[in-house]
C-alpha cells in the first residue's frame, strides 16, 4: 500500500514517498527533487508506506514553522504520555523491537525526546553555556583546534578528496571532546558513537537504518554504548571530585531546583549522547558541503577571500543550502487543521527541513547558492522550543575554521569521482 490520496486527490507517487521517508540520504538530488513536488503538489500530504506507520508530510515553510511553534499540538515524545513518540522516522518494525525490549520508544533520556516541563528541566541542566556570550569565552580554543586540524595536513600543499572528508570529519569530533574537556584517550569510544548509519547520525538521533531489519546490529551497538557510558560515568565522577571549568563539570554538577538534588545520570548520559551524535555530522556534514558549493564556485570563493567580512554569510548560505538534519517527526496530540487538511489526534507529522530552506516563497532563486543572500531565513537549526541548543557553538565552529582555511587556498576542486579536493598555498 505505498501511496495514499490526500484530502485534495493528490496522489503522492510512491517514489516520491520513498526518496523522503526511506531514501533521503541516498541520493540528495532525488531527494530533494522530491521534497520540490510535494511543495508544489502536496505541501501537507498523508503517505502510507509498507513498513512504516502513516504519516503527514510537511514541506513548505510556513507550515513547518506553524508545527514547529506549537509544541503542545505537535509533541516530540509523546506528550504527557514520555516514550510513546519516536521523533525519529524509523521502521514500524524498529520501534515495536524498541517497545519490546526497552519499553519505551526513547532511545536515551535526551533532550530531543522530552516535551513540556521535563524538556525544560533537561535543558536547565546547560544553564547559560550554550548561548554566545559564554561561548565567546571559547573561541580562542576552537580556533586552536582548527589550527591543529589543519597543521596535520602541513606542510604538504595538496589535500585529496580522503584528506578533505578526514579534515571535515575530525574537526567538528575534536571540538566536542575539547568542549566535553576531554583527552584523546577517548576518542576511539566518541568515534565508535558517531560512525552511525547516516541517516540516524545526521539526524542527531540513534541507531537504527531506515531499512535494516529491528534488531540487526543491536548486539554492536549494545557494546558501543555500554562503553560510552563507562566512560561517561568516569567522567562525571572525576568531574564531581575535581571540577573544571568545562561543559562536562556543568552539566555533572547540575542541581534540579525543584529537588535540590542532583538530576539523574541517565539525563548527563543523554546529554553526552547528543553532543557527540547532534553536535557532530551536523555540523561536518556543513563543512564538507561548504567546501563542495566553493569548489564548484570559483566566484563565490574569491569574493569570500577577498573579503573576509563575508563569512558568517557563507556560513549561514551552507545551512540553508546542506540543511543536514532532514526531517523530525511530532505526534498529532489535538486535532488541527494545517492548511486546510485536517490531522487527526495520535497520527504524526514529519517537517522537512532542507525543503523550507528552498521554498521560492521564502527565498529567492532557492536553487541558487549565494552567500550574500539577504535576508537569509534559513531553518537548518528548526524552530521553536525545539531549535537547536548548539546552533551558536556550530556557527562558532563553521566561522572559525573558514577563518583559518580560506586565507590558505590557492585552488579547490573536484576530483573524477566528485570527491573536494584543495590545494594550499604555502605557509
Ligand atoms: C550545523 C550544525 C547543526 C545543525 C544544522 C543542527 C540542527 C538541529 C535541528 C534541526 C534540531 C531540531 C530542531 C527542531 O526540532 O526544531 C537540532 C536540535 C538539537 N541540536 Fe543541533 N544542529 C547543529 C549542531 C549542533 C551542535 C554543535 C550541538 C551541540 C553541541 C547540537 C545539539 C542539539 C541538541 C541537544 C538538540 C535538541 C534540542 C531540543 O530538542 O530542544 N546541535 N539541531
Amino acid at each position: 500500500m505505498p501511496t495514499t490520496v490526500n484530502e485534495f486527490n493528490t496522489v503522492v507517487p510512491e517514489d516520491i514517498a520513498r526518496a523522503v521517508i526511506v531514501d533521503g540520504f541516498a541520493d540528495t538530488a532525488d531527494f530533494l527533487a522530491a521534497l520540490e513536488w510535494l511543495r508544489e503538489n502536496a505541501p501537507v500530504a498523508r503517505v502510507e508506506l509498507d513498513g512504516y506507520d502513516p504519516v503527514w508530510l510537511v514541506t513548505t515553510y510556513d507550515e513547518i514553522l506553524e508545527v514547529e511553534r506549537q509544541p503542545e499540538v505537535f509533541s516530540a515524545g509523546g506528550g504527557d504520555r514520555p516514550g510513546t513518540h519516536n521523533p525519529h522516522l524509523i521502521t514500524r518494525a524498529e520501534d515495536d523491537f524498541s517497545l519490546e525490549t526497552m519499553g519505551t520508544l526513547r532511545a536515551v533520556d535526551s533532550i530531543e525526546y522530552a516535551d513540556g516541563d521535563e524538556h525544560s528541566s533537561m535543558k536547565s541542566m546547560t544553564g547559560s553555556w550554550f548561548r554566545p556570550v559564554s561561548l565567546r569565552a571559547l573561541e580562542p580554543e576552537v580556533r586552536e583546534v582548527a589550527d591543529a586540524s589543519i597543521s596535520t595536513f602541513l606542510p604538504g600543499t595538496q589535500l585529496d578528496a580522503a584528506d578533505v572528508a578526514e579534515f571535515c570529519f575530525s574537526y567538528p569530533l575534536h571540538v566536542i571532546m575539547r568542549v566535553l574537556g576531554e583527552s584523546s584517550s577517548y576518542e576511539s569510544v566518541y568515534r565508535a558513537l558517531v560512525h552511525m548509519p547516516d541517516e540516524t547520525a545526521t539526524a542527531g538521533g540513534l541507531p537504527g537504518d531506515g531499512e535494516a531489519e529491528a534488531g540487526e546490529d543491536s548486539d554492536y551497538w549494545a557494546e558501543v554504548f555500554g562503553n560510552a557510558f563507562a566512560a561517561f560515568d568516569r567522567i562525571i565522577q572525576e568531574r564531581r571530585d575535581a571540577p573544571k571549568n568545562d561543559f562536562a563539570t556543568v552539566i555533572a554538577s547540575a542541581i534540579d531546583p525543584h529537588t535540590g538534588e542532583r538530576f539523574p545520570d541517565s539525563w548527563i548520559h543523554g546529554w553526552y549522547i547528543s553532543l557527540i551524535t547532534a553536535g557532530h555530522a551536523t555540523t561536518s556534514r556543513t563543512l564538507a558541503g561548504i567546501l563542495l558549493a566553493l569548489a564548484t564556485r570559483p566566484e563565490q570563493l574569491a569574493l569570500v577571500q577577498r573579503d573576509p567580512t563575508c563569512i558568517p554569510g557563507l556560513v549561514s548560505e551552507g545551512l540553508r543550502w546542506v540543511s543536514p538534519i532532514r526531517h523530525f517527526t511530532r505526534r498529532i496530540e489535538q486535532e488541527y487543521v494545517l492548511r486546510g487538511q485536517l490531522l487527526p489526534a495520535g497520527e504524526r507529522v514529519v517537517v522537512y527541513f532542507p525543503s523550507g530552506n528552498r521554498d521560492p516563497a521564502v527565498f529567492t532563486d532557492p536553487d541558487t547558492f549565494d552567500l550574500l543572500r539577504s535576508p537569509n531565513k534559513q531553518i537548518a537549526f528548526g524552530y521553536g522550543m525545539h531549535q537547536c541548543i548548539g546552533q551558536h557553538l556550530a556557527r562558532l565552529e563553521l566561522r572559525v575554521v573558514l577563518e583559518e582555511l580560506l586565507p590558505l587556498i590557492e585552488s579547490i576542486s573536484l576530483d573524477e569521482t566528485g570527491g573536494v579536493e584543495i590545494r594550499l598555498t604555502e605557509r
